[in-house]
């Protein structure tokens, strides 16, 4: 009996599962969704602690929740006190965590194995998910160490061994090779270590090499082979749950991570082999020529005060700033005067998918006002004034003209069309991609150096006075 409510709790949590996944991509519904997946997991696993088969002694479920606790603990705070501009980094390391598990469900069943006979006559398929979930599980946790590592700062430089790439694909099918032997032969507790080791060295040459503003890829690439770690459980343990939640992490990482790069106009290969951020990027595509222009917040607030319409479009440099309440204080002040104001969202502005819209939903704007892409570039024609705060690569006019840059082909927001441009920075340094922007000279385009908040702020002020 307990046997079928466990399997229609199981049946629950993975619809769960996929409706907080739909719910989640769309940001009025994402907490939602997020809730509805949450309370799915919950019901599985208490399910799987109060109603399986066998006995379980009271020592083991005391330290079952003794480890439960602790893992809330540490989870619920540190994503309560995260920034927005540190989420990719906290989700490097949770996706870490869940690499690191799986590896060591694979190693304790293993050990199961040895214990009660060998891996000699264990069946082929059991072997395989053990030791899929070990290679699988264990890069997965040493490349979300190191993409913890560059995303926070320790490690700064991307780390390039000479023909790394030749090397890591060496390394690589040595691993593969262990593996398949392992498999074959039914290995040895020392060797099952062995192949631990040697893939978590694996994944560390993986991710050395690759530039840190490459991570979220990175980290969406690492995610989807998490989620086949845990497939990999799930067949082991015959449960369901964690096959299916498994399979939707799996295929939702890997579509995750072919979205940022068909949106960044970029093979996942040129992610992985590192061409970004790699020296000599910005001397090849340095194609802006002339002088800029500067405007004083005076003229900026007139400027915008006596517009018909004005379109916002945000960048990693306003999560930075953390000018978002600013930003919206701005558009409902411009509204009052009868001033049309929308928002441009590009699709890989900031730093992780949804960046903008999560930050500007922070500060509660209607998100009616977001325009996609697509749907904001006709847009432009009939635009008084657009403001740039704090991007630069997603407006960059190179994409589609200098077919030597690197992002050339990226589709962009083609603010060049509006009559007036206003871009806020602090200085004329490069974006994400280390190449320059020859919007900023444009006759059309005033520059609006500063911090943006703090001009931002100003701008605000000098609105007022009008
Ligand atoms: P970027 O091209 O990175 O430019 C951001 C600009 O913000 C910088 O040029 C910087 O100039 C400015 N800035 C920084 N701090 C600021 C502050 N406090 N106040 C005002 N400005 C500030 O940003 P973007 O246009 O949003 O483009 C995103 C880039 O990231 C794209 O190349 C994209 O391909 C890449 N990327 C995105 C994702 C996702 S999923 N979103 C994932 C991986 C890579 P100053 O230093 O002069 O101020």
């Amino acid at each position: 009996m307990s046997s079928q409510i466990l399997g229609i709790l199981y049946l629950i949590a993975s619809v769960t599962f996929i409706i907080g996944l739909k719910l989640m991509g769309n940001a009025k519904t994402a907490r939602k969704g997020n809730l509805i997946a949450a309370a799915g997991m919950t019901a599985a696993i208490a399910g799987t602690l109060f109603l399986h088969e066998g006995s379980v002694s009271s020592v083991i479920y005391g330290l079952i929740f003794l480890a439960i606790a602790i893992g809330t603990i540490i989870g619920w705070i540190t994503a309560k006190k995260v920034q927005m501009t540190k989420m990719p980094e906290l989700v490097s390391m949770f996706n870490g965590m869940g690499g690191a598990c799986a590896a060591l469900i694979s190693l304790i069943e293993f050990n199961h194995i040895i214990e009660h006979g060998s891996g000699a006559t264990t069946a082929k398929g059991t072997l395989i998910a053990i030791i899929a979930g070990l290679v699988i599980g264990s890069v997965s946790f040493s490349g979300s160490i190191i993409a913890f590592l560059k995303l926070n700062g320790a490690m700064k430089k991307p780390i390039r061994l000479p023909s790394y790439n030749v090397v890591n694909t060496i390394v690589l099918l040595a691993v593969l090779s262990y593996a398949g032997y392992l498999v074959l032969t039914g290995g040895s507790l020392m060797l099952i270590y062995g192949l631990f080791a040697s893939a978590l060295f694996y994944g560390i040459l993986f991710v050395i090499p690759i530039g840190g503003a490459d991570m979220p890829v990175v980290i969406s690439l690492l995610n989807s082979f998490t989620g086949l770690a845990a497939a990999f459980g799930g067949f082991l343990y015959h449960n369901k749950v964690m096959l299916t939640g498994g399979i939707l992490v799996g295929s939702a990482g890997t579509l995750l991570t072919l979205i940022m790069c068909k949106a960044m106009n970029r093979p996942l290969s040129n992610v992985i082999f590192g061409a970004f951020g790699a020296s000599g990027t910005a001397e090849e595509t340095t194609s802006a020529k002339g002088t800029t222009k500067d405007c004083t917040v005076t003229d900026l607030a007139v400027l915008m005060n006596y517009s018909k319409k004005i379109v916002i479009v945000p960048g990693y440099g306003l999560a930075v700033a953390q000018a978002q309440h600013v930003i919206h204080e701005l558009e409902m002040l411009l509204e009052e005067r009868g001033v049309e104001v929308k928002y441009a969202i590009h699709p890989v502005a900031g730093r992780m998918p949804g960046h903008m819209n999560v930050l500007l939903a922070e500060a509660n704007v209607d998100y009616g006002k977001l325009v996609e892409m697509d749907e904001i570039n006709p847009e432009f024609d009939s635009t008084d004034v657009v403001l740039v705060v704090g991007a630069n690569d997603v407006v960059n006019p190179a994409a589609q003209t200098n077919p030597s840059s690197p992002i050339y082909g990226m589709p962009i927001l083609e603010v060049n069309r509006a009559k007036n441009i206003i871009v806020n920075k602090r200085s004329m340094n490069a974006g994400y991609a280390g190449i320059e922007n020859d919007l900023f000279y444009d006759p059309k385009t005033s520059m609006f150096f500063g911090d943006a908040k703090k001009a931002l702020t100003e701008l605000v002020a000098e609105i007022k006075t009008l």
